[in-house]
């Protein structure tokens, strides 16, 4: 039995592994034929027990060997058993993975300004109380300080006082620039900033920021606008209209407040503007005169003008986003949809 077991099994094909193992239930299964005839052992005389046993056991092992060698042999060759390869079935897709819609954002919003001549430069975002606040033209009891409610680190200076902090704004980087370049500056600083408040649809304690400074001579209100104008039609269309209105932030004079007419109704109303007709995109002004002298330039000769924009708002705006913790929970469904 035992070459006729072997003479079938060597005319099996390795890949086929459906054969094999009918093969195996033929000889080595529970009811096969070896395992019928060493259970039969216990009925032959005892004289010749052991021996049969014996042989029948050496059989059983060389069976098993002589089958795992053939299922190896398909192995050895790398194809997988004929019968678990489905070649018609429909490959698996790789995740790819893609960038955040905040990253393609800060991304898009810098290779505007880089067309317009400006330069990217990042900042710390753990800040001296001195670039975030005083070099700003906001000394420490002014009450703009209220505006930018601030996470402080554990650290004081000498005379015991907090002096370093999360910044509240990508402005500390104008007078970082300043601090180490000369005039004419054209630069645009993306980053993270931090304030201690509350999270509301459009509020969260950590959020993007791009700020934006040009400083020359003769630079005037007219450039910031040709500028920010510029920028706007890049970002939201050729059609866009812009309008300037008054603000208030301590280190420009005058401050303004940039709004675009809304792009989804053309200014007519409706609930992107919240029925305005207008969409306040950014704050602006020109660079007051202290902020100049702080950073040692001279404020005589020369001007310049600043800007900052919350990016959640710009990608909320644009794609119709309707609460920025959308942008922070990691839902897939979310995210590919950038
Ligand atoms: C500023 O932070 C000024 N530094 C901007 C500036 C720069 C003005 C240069 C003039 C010259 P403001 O606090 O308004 O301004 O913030 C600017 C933008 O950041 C807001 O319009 C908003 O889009 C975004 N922003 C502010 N706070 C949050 C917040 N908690 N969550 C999300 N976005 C925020």
């Amino acid at each position: 039995m035992s070459d006729e077991a072997l003479q079938a099994l060597s005319s099996l094909d390795a890949l086929d592994s459906r054969a094999l193992e009918a093969w195996r239930v033929e000889y080595l299964g529970r009811r096969g034929r070896l395992t019928r005839i060493l259970r039969g052992i216990a009925e032959m005389p005892v004289e010749t027990r052991r021996e049969i046993g014996e042989a029948g056991n050496r059989v059983k092992a060389l069976l098993e060997q002589r089958l795992s060698e053939k299922e190896l042999e398909a192995k050895a060759g790398g194809v997988a058993v004929l019968d678990a390869l489905d070649v018609t079935l429909p490959g698996r897709t790789l995740a790819t993975g893609r960038l955040h819609p905040i990253t393609q954002m800060v991304r898009e919003i810098c290779s505007a300004f880089e067309e317009l001549g400006f330069q990217v430069v990042e900042g710390p975002e753990v800040e001296w109380d001195r670039y975030n606040f005083d070099l700003l033209n906001i000394p420490k009891d002014h009450p703009a300080r209220d505006m930018w409610d601030t996470l402080w680190i554990d650290h004081v200076d000498e005379n015991g006082e907090r002096d370093m902090l999360l910044r509240t704004h990508t402005s500390p980087m104008q007078a970082r620039v300043m601090e180490q370049t000369k005039p004419p500056v054209r630069v645009v600083v993306p980053g993270k900033c931090y304030r201690h408040e509350a999270t509301d649809a459009t509020h969260g304690w950590h959020f993007y920021q791009i700020e934006g400074l040009a400083v020359d001579e003769g630079i005037s209100f007219a450039n910031l606008k040709g500028t920010l104008y510029e920028f706007a039609r890049r970002m939201f269309g050729h059609d866009r209209k812009v309008r300037f209105r008054c603000d208030f932030f301590p280190f420009v004079e005058p401050g303004v407040e940039m709004a675009i007419d809304c792009f989804a109704c053309d200014g007519a109303g409706c609930r992107v503007c919240k029925q305005t007709g207008w969409l306040e995109i950014l704050g602006a002004g020109m660079v007051h005169p202290n902020v100049l002298t702080n950073a040692g330039y001279d404020a005589e000769r020369y001007t310049g003008f600043a800007f900052g924009m919350g990016v959640e708002r710009i990608a909320m705006l644009r794609n119709g986003i309707d609460h920025i913790r959308h942008f922070y929970q990691n839902d897939m469904r979310f995210l590919t949809q950038f």
